[in-house]
């Protein structure tokens, strides 16, 4: 059998590029703020039918307000997101319910209801958004459980089952209006390693055998490296390189002299790749105003001036 992400799965993702046809997800000219303080600045991002899209970046540099933009539960200041050609900043909540019934998200969390089974909690979307029976409900509730491995599960609370079939019952009800794009954000935060390995490989084999997109959030390498046919790295709400899964990984792999050449982008995302604790995002952590690194920002604010004076004195 095939290993996860091998190349001729990249190279099926490049060959639908190469094909000239249409990205299903488009983002253009991207920009989002939050307070006045410019979060995301002027992304763009396509992701093709049938791959992989892992977008990568440290903590807090804006991974899930990108992924909120794409799926349309915030709006950004300027530019579009364009799902199945659909600009979903543009759209009216109920057109966007519409094209919410197209994709699927699995949150951080897994954010089931607690007070329901795990096949109740994957019910939920089909009684919500089909008129379906509640045979072929029942029926569509186990087939998506067989699929992340959790039918004998079905009828236990989110209380009883671990950290890991929680997102296993998370992604079914991801799946249950059988959609064409599959949102991840962190899926595999929280989980020790063997789960979230199991995680990733779940990712890998559901993509595969449903032809799904997807578009992952992480800043775990070791699950990028194991999903992604793309990559795409952001940095401070600015994306510094989208490429593929062999292009990263051949960064990562750069000597240090080969390195010194590099410029402080490709640098940074060596660094980070790599996990290294020294390198360009150090060296930008150090030269950081103490005043910005405690306020979590440029400010000129009173707390800003009182912790200059404090250092003045
Ligand atoms: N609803 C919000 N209101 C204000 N600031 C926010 C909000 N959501 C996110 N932020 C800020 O935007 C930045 C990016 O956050 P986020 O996208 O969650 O980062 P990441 O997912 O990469 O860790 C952070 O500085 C965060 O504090
Ligand atoms: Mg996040």
């Amino acid at each position: 059998m095939a290993e996860a992400g091998t190349p001729a799965k990249n190279g099926q993702a490049a060959a639908v590029q190469a094909e000239g046809r249409k990205p299903l997800i488009s983002v253009r000219n991207l920009v989002k703020k939050f307070d006045g303080r410019t979060v995301l600045s002027g992304i763009n991002l396509d992701v093709y039918p049938g791959e992989t899209m892992v977008i990568m970046g440290g903590s807090g540099c804006g991974k899930s307000t990108l992924l909120r933009c794409m799926i349309g539960s915030i709006k950004p200041e300027e530019g579009e997101v364009c799902l199945f050609g659909q600009n979903v900043v543009t759209l009216g909540e109920r057109e966007l319910d519409e094209v919410r019934k197209k994709f699927g998200i699995l949150f951080q969390s897994g954010a089931l209801f607690n007070s329901m089974t795990v096949a109740e909690n994957v019910a939920l979307p089909l009684e919500e958004h089909t008129e379906l029976g509640r045979e072929i409900i029942d029926i569509q509730v186990k087939i998506k459980l067989e699929l992340v491995g959790l039918r004998e599960h079905a009828d236990k609370y989110p209380a009883q089952v671990s950290g890991g079939m929680k997102k296993r019952a998370g992604l079914a009800r991801a799946l249950s209006l059988d959609p064409r794009i599959l949102f991840y954000d962190e899926p595999s935060a929280g989980l020790d390693p063997v789960t979230s390995a199991e995680i990733d490989r779940l990712i890998v084999d559901l993509t595969r055998k449903l032809g799904v997109t997807s578009v992952v959030v992480t800043h775990e390498m070791d699950s990028a490296f194991t999903i992604a046919d793309r990559m795409a790295m952001l940095d401070k709400g600015r994306m510094l390189a989208i490429d593929t899964r062999e292009w990263f990984d051949k960064l990562r792999g750069l000597g240090r002299e080969q390195c010194e050449e590099l410029d402080e982008d490709r640098q940074l995302i060596r660094q980070f790749l790599r996990g290294d604790a020294e390198g360009p995002i150090t060296k930008r952590r150090a030269a950081t105003n103490y005043a910005e690194d405690l306020l979590g920002g440029p400010k000129d604010g009173i707390a800003a001036r009182s912790i200059e004076a404090t250092r003045a004195r």
